[in-house]
């Protein structure tokens, strides 16, 4: 038997750790087809569905999927009901299976804007999952960065002024505190869909490191090969954080 010392693992955790998803392509999908742009949603739904699935199986630590910004409330009332509609069934249908597969679910943005029913939905979601800890998977809805940043910022300077907090004493960790994703890791893989290139105020801050990785497949078309396809991308890349690499 040979006595040669096993090669040594060039990193005992290639990640990624947590992969972000903006979800581009449903109308697009839809209109190739002459479909309602309704129809790609509901597909989109069942992409999402798939990918969560498919995060657990490939043991990703925390997956979060942007799926309606703050900005999206300038699209037709039909479409933005529609949405709604898709996230409430998520919600109320997806759970059980969260919840066996040891999913811990949070919901990221602004609840002030959502209907009563989907706020007390997300409640009853996150208080039902808060102690699994296979896959954290967070869903974006009425979220955007611009506002989460000022948010925070609005919060130090009132804690400043009350003299609770002294202005030198904020650095990165504390200001990270105040994000609507305080705790929450940040995203290592940034995954857009359809084509386009932009990051459209998506985890500005947080994705301060993140590979990007830019696929062609609309929503509706992404599944598990495409992550692993992407994930494969990631650990191609060299991480250097503004040094000089190995
Ligand atoms: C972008 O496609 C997608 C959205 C604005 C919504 C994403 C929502 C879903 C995938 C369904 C609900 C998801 C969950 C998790 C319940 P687009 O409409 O901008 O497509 P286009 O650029 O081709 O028009």
């Amino acid at each position: 038997m040979s006595t040669a010392p096993l090669p040594a693992n060039p990193d005992p955790a290639p990640g990624p750790h947590h992969v972000a998803i903006i979800m581009d392509g449903n109308g697009r999908w839809a209109k190739a087809r002459g479909l309602p742009r309704v129809a790609g949603h509901r597909r989109g739904a069942d992409a999402a569905r798939r990918v969560v699935r498919g995060a657990g199986e490939l043991g990703i630590p925390v997956l979060t999927l942007f799926a309606f910004s703050t900005e999206n409330w300038a699209r037709p009332a039909d479409e933005v009901n529609d949405l709604m509609g898709l996230l409430r069934q998520y919600l109320r249908n997806e759970l059980e299976e969260l919840h066996r597969n040891g999913a811990r679910l949070r919901v990221i943005g602004n609840r002030d804007g959502l209907a009563a029913d989907i706020v007390c939905d997300i409640a009853e979601a996150e208080r039902l999952t808060r102690a699994n800890g296979r896959i954290y998977v967070n869903i974006c809805v009425n979220y955007g960065a611009r506002d989460e940043i000022l948010q925070a910022t609005r919060n130090l300077a009132r804690q400043v002024a009350a003299g609770e907090t002294k202005a030198e004493d904020i650095d990165e960790s504390r200001f990270e505190r105040e994000l609507l994703t305080a705790g929450v890791p940040d995203p290592d893989l940034l995954i857009r869909t359809s084509g386009e290139q932009r990051i459209s105020n998506f985890l500005l801050w947080q994705c301060a490191y993140a590979e990007l990785v830019f696929v062609d497949a609309l929503w509706p078309d992404f599944g598990k090969q495409h992550l692993e396809q992407a994930i494969a991308e990631f650990r191609r890349r060299e991480r250097r954080y503004g040094g000089v690499g190995g």
